[in-house]
């Protein structure tokens, strides 16, 4: 029975209370708290327990202080933008409690994300005797899950690992992004990155692109080389990963329009003067475009989120795949949002679960990874997101 503060009531946080509603065994009391208030009252109204709602601005780290010792949670789950790790980790560190989120921070006026900011975060949360798990989506989070799993199970040298991330889901209008238009923009217009042979080599942006054929009648589709977070985690705690990708599908659509507006500078954040003010034009896009949030009701489709690993198992060389493939109508149908927040929403739930139920312990800053990938498994089947480990043939693919 524990006490949760969700911060953030856009598509992910939207899942992640439904979700932590659904298990009150776990989830005793759940306060939603955000920097538009309104947002938390529509999600509260469509979940059929009480949960109290607040307005806060994350960033005002004394103002979430108060509202943490208010409110007493056992955990703080941070599901509101990556800009605001760092407040929220401060905040849980005055406060003595626990936290969790599903991407790392980004500086707001640098399109850079790492971990070092906040695994720099190790010793204090030591000394302090609490935890920090970071990165409990998909990807970061069921992606690094799958490879511990793949680790513990199939393989006792892992030497390749891709991540494939594929949107098979179709929402009819011209050009939207699946989860928040600015994060989103910022790490698909960055310059492509992997590691090799214990180094990182760099990419031009989606310069890379392969076709995979993805699995249960998805079929072929075009996958693009990204830069990752939980490459960054995995090749560290990982250190036989002899080579570390990330490839996501994007449709010739989606690209024939993020080219033109990265042409005509609309997805720089570098500020410009419009009619007397200071604006940036990647922020001004993001006003622009459609809400993900609106795009739940009609969304069809799905999602196809998997690890493709080769390595060797007693002396002989072996692939695994195993992947989880989500429906955008049935994820509305169950709890109002389409399957890119179902899918991130889900997985941070659990994690939460897995902190609060004990199953999942430590003091300090944790990635995924680090922990037994076995009860998340078992609980991802149970929660909405069964994932399957391929049988058929993978000898023939070569990415
Ligand atoms: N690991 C994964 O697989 C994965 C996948 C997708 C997304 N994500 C991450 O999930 C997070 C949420 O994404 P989303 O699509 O739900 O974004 P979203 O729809 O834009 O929602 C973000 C929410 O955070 C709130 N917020 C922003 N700044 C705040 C502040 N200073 N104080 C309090 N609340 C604040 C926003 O408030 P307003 O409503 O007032 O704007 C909004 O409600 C992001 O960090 C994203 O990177 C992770």
């Amino acid at each position: 029975m524990s006490r949760v503060l969700i911060i953030g009531a856009g598509g992910v946080g939207s899942v992640v209370a439904h979700k932590c509603a659904q298990v009150p065994e776990v989830f005793s009391e759940i306060c939603l708290a955000s920097r538009t208030h309104s947002k938390c009252e529509a999600i509260a109204a469509q979940i059929d327990r009480p949960i109290r709602t607040e307005q806060v601005d994350a960033d005002n780290v004394p103002r979430l202080v108060g509202l943490i010792k208010d409110f007493k949670p056992e955990l703080v789950i941070n599901v509101a933008l990556p800009y605001q790790d760092l407040h929220i980790m401060d905040a849980c560190l005055e406060t003595g409690v626990d936290y969790l989120d599903t991407a790392n921070y980004e500086p707001p006026d640098e399109a850079k994300f790492c971990y070092k900011w906040q695994w720099d975060y190790q010793q204090r949360y030591r000394e302090k005797g609490i935890m920090a798990l970071l990165g409990s989506g998909f990807d970061p989070g069921v992606t690094n899950v799958f490879t511990a799993w793949a680790k513990k199970k199939h393989f006792d040298e892992i030497h390749t690992l891709d991540i494939i991330d594929c949107n098979a889901g179709e929402h009819g209008r011209p050009f939207a992004t699946n989860f928040n238009p600015e994060i989103n923009i910022r790490e698909v217009t960055q310059r492509g990155k992997f590691y090799e042979d214990g180094q990182w080599r760099e990419t031009d942006p989606l310069s890379v692109c392969r076709t995979f054929d993805f699995p249960e009648g998805i079929g072929p589709c075009n996958i693009y080389l990204l830069y990752h977070e939980e490459l960054e985690s995995l090749v560290k705690h990982m250190p036989g990963i002899k080579r570390g990708r990330f490839w996501m599908t994007f449709s010739d659509n989606y690209l024939n329009h993020l080219n033109v507006l990265q042409g005509i500078g609309m997805t720089s954040i570098e500020p410009i003067d419009y009619q007397g003010q200071q604006i940036i034009p990647l922020q001004f896009l993001k006003a622009v475009l459609p809400d993900p949030g609106s795009l739940g009701p009609l969304t069809k489709g799905r999602t196809c989120i998997g690890c493709l690993i080769q390595g060797v198992k007693d002396g002989k060389e072996k692939r695994c795949y195993i992947y989880n493939i989500c429906d955008h109508e049935q994820c509305y149908r169950e709890v109002k949002s389409q399957a890119v927040s179902y899918t991130t929403g889900v997985p941070a739930m659990i994690g939460a679960m897995m902190m609060l139920t004990g199953k999942w312990r430590g003091k300090g800053v944790f990635n995924m990874e680090e922990f037994d990938p076995e009860p998340f498994m078992e609980k991802l089947n149970i929660h909405g997101l069964p994932w399957v480990e391929y049988d058929g043939d993978l000898s023939g693919i070569e990415l």
